[in-house]
């Protein structure tokens, strides 16, 4: 088996891939010490071939589903932290760090979390009680050593411009009677967060010219009233229309709040982006579509570009996390269209890397 193993890997390191037979050098080894650099996993990612890629090429992970309140909390109200652990025992046995995900998100709320057995809805107070309870737990369970940061809070503002900035039909908006739920879990965090631990805000399309706006406003309110807040998270999933300007502008404005930045869940589609106007446009296309060489050629200079920013902004970026390791696994398979196979990471879903994943070798070794 670890014979059949090695052979894979040789194959792998020395792919021929558009014409490139060379060496395949570990992304994290060219990217050195810009900022770590990881990948979303699952407890099946961090074994056999795909685990041994984990290793060779990056220095954080980022569990997909399984560290999420709806997969820790069970219905019965006890945690149930077997699926993370193995997770959390890979990163630690090879010596990668973590980024923690996620402590408050609408779209990870267990069934029924905000209401009584008899189905009531909980009071403020009550939800406060039972989620300070999870938060202490999480940071009870997981080594201090590992998860070197959190995403606190998840997703909490509006798409679209509206009355609130604010995304009001999220359970916890609602349990609280408004956004305060947002600095209830930094302050809550902070209680229990090992000293050292960023706690972080993340949320996608903030590239998004009103969604920045949206997202300045809210942090920069938190902050002033000295809400312990780290960093954001630019989730990223990105399509081939975000330009350099835009990501430009939202480092620059999130780091005039004295944020440290993090991009975590970084993809780029070959449909149009799913937020916005794109959502409609993307719905259109039921069916695959085939991996053409004009894709690939456009994806790899998207992924360029995209790097060439983050390198020349390095010092106000602590970690970019790619979500998912090979396009066979990525989420984007199912979402929006499921069972659409879409393209969006370095790696195709034979494990071997993209023109995209040459191209992002390029901007930092062609200096
Ligand atoms: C959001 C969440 C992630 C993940 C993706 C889709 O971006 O933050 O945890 O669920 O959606 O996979």
């Amino acid at each position: 088996m670890k014979h059949l193993l090695s052979i894979a890997l040789c194959a792998a390191a020395l792919a021929s891939c558009c014409g490139r037979s060379e060496e395949i050098p570990g992304i994290k080894d060219f990217i050195k010490d810009d900022f770590k650099i990881g990948v979303a996993v699952s407890p099946s990612t961090v074994q056999g071939m795909e685990g041994e890629m984990i290793l060779k090429h990056f220095n954080t992970m980022t569990a997909e589903n399984v560290m999420k309140p709806a997969q820790v909390i069970q219905r019965d109200g006890s945690y149930d932290f077997s699926q993370a652990d193995k997770i959390v025992e890979f990163a630690q046995k090879n010596g990668l760090t973590m980024r923690g995900h996620t402590l408050v998100w609408h779209g990870s709320t267990p069934r029924g979390y905000m209401n009584d057995a008899d189905g009531n809805p909980l009071t403020k107070e009550q939800v406060m009680e039972k989620h300070e309870n999870y938060i202490k737990a999480v940071f009870e369970h997981y080594p201090k050593d590992v998860v070197f940061c959190w995403d606190v809070v998840n997703e909490a503002l509006a798409d679209e411009p509206g009355e609130s900035i604010y995304r009001t039909r999220s359970p916890w908006y609602q349990a609280f009677g408004g956004p305060e739920f947002i600095e209830w879990a930094f302050r809550t965090t902070k209680k229990y967060a090992p000293e050292g631990v960023q706690l972080i805000y993340n949320d996608y399309n903030v590239v998004d010219p009103a969604k920045l706006d949206r997202a300045c406003q809210m942090l920069s309110e938190l902050l002033e009233k000295g809400v312990p807040i780290d960093g954001v998270g630019l989730q990223a999933h990105w399509d081939n229309s975000i330009t350099r300007e835009q990501i430009q502008t939202a480092i620059d404005r999130f780091s005039a709040l004295g944020l440290d930045i993090h991009i975590t869940e970084l993809d780029l589609t070959c449909f149009d982006n799913y937020h916005g106007n794109g959502a409609a446009e993307r719905q259109k296309i039921k069916n695959s579509i085939h991996y053409t060489d004009e894709l690939a050629d456009a994806q790899a200079a998207q992924y360029a570009m995209i790097f060439d920013v983050l390198h020349q902004n390095r010092d106000k970026i602590s970690s970019v996390t790619f979500w998912c390791l090979t396009d066979r696994t990525s989420w984007l398979n199912n979402f929006p269209i499921r069972g659409r196979l879409d393209y969006p990471l370095l790696f195709d879903s034979q494990h071997q890397p993209k023109k995209a994943f040459f191209a992002v070798k390029d901007v930092f070794t062609k200096k």
